[in-house]
């Protein structure tokens, strides 16, 4: 089986947003049940650690991770994200990949989570890192007003009537331009589960395993950065997700197309013309002509699918 790098991030055919899969969010969250066992285990891990010295509360808990509020030394609320040693993702994750146990895979995904946040921190809201220790991630807790042990809402469960909806899906994706063009990351997993809305009105994006950087001097994918015209395609995969949210929920869109323009023009010099030539190369000139640009689009979507077969996922 081919393997690339994008596989073994998530990214790839198992992914969430994979082609032939529902709606990235449409069943996941629904009857979410974190069993006991996964949480106790979870919470011994955590208390193993020696960094903790009490657990407060369950605040989360996904196909990959348990997510606990804690106590610290320094009597301080802190968040810490468990990734578990076995579960369907992973094992998914593993299939094809290169071997390696269970408990060494968690441990990468943690590392994964730290090190992104420790980068994006310095452009983007994220939860700062405090302490990577083999599959736990201790992050700062992001309350619901201070000195709350209530996390602060997501963006899906906030009542928009004190803010407005438009303002904060532009700030959305400069959140994800931000990253994009400084960081060089793309989230990867950009849905409205996964940021959160202080009381003051911050957008703070968290759920980073999975993000990943583009190469930025050579137009290769290498084991920890991808090539600049496969992160274009995923940045286009987060900017729709959040589209549809607001689209469905508040009937207002942007054009995805326009957005990425606009993001792609900032890039330097070089990466510009690296995937100017890239298009040309999946649309030759002669058929640049203004009748064909009509199904462009869809031309476009059906020679990607025939090169990687992966469809990109359509807007409602
Ligand atoms: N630093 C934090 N402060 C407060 N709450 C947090 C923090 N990090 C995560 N949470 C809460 O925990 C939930 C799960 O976190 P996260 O999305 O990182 O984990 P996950 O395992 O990927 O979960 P899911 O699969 O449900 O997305 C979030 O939706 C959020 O409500
Ligand atoms: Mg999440």
């Amino acid at each position: 089986m081919k393997t690339d790098h994008n596989q073994r991030l998530g990214f790839g055919r198992y992914s969430k947003t994979a082609h032939g899969r529902e709606g990235p969010h449409r069943t996941r969250r629904k009857d979410r049940r974190i069993s006991e066992i996964t949480v106790t285990t979870a919470k011994s891990q955590l208390m193993s650690t020696g960094e903790i010295i009490e657990v407060l509360a369950v605040i989360g808990g996904g196909k990959e991770a348990t997510v606990l509020l804690a106590k610290n030394h320094e009597d301080e609320l802190v968040c810490a994200k468990v990734f578990r040693f076995f579960t369907s993702t992973i094992k998914k994750r593993l299939r094809g990949t290169i071997h390696i146990t269970a408990s060494d895979m968690a441990n990468l995904v943690a590392k994964q989570e730290y090190w992104n946040l420790y980068e994006m921190q310095k452009f983007v809201n994220v939860p700062k890192p405090r302490l990577l220790v083999d599959n736990i991630v201790i992050m700062d807790f992001i309350p619901e007003e201070e000195g709350s042990t209530k996390p602060a809402p997501l963006l899906r469960e906030v009542d928009l009537g004190n803010f407005d909806p438009e303002e904060l899906f532009y700030e959305s994706i400069d959140l994800l331009a931000e990253l994009f063009l400084k960081g060089y990351f793309i989230h990867g997993d950009y849905s409205e589960h996964n940021l959160m809305l202080t009381r003051e009105g911050f957008l703070i994006t968290m759920d980073v395993s999975q993000s990943v950087q583009y190469n930025t001097k050579t137009f290769i994918t290498t084991p920890i950065r991808i090539r600049i015209d496969n992160a274009v395609e995923l940045l286009r995969t987060d900017i729709e997700n959040i589209n549809q949210f607001f689209k469905r929920i508040y009937r207002i869109a942007i054009e995805s197309e326009e957005v990425i323009e606009e993001i792609i023009n900032e890039l330097p010099l070089k990466l510009r013309n690296f995937l100017f030539q890239r298009t040309m190369e999946i649309y030759p000139s002669e058929l640049y002509s203004p009748e064909i640009m009509v199904g462009k689009e869809k031309w476009r979507d059906e020679i990607i699918y025939h090169r990687t077969g992966t469809r990109r996922q359509q807007p409602k």
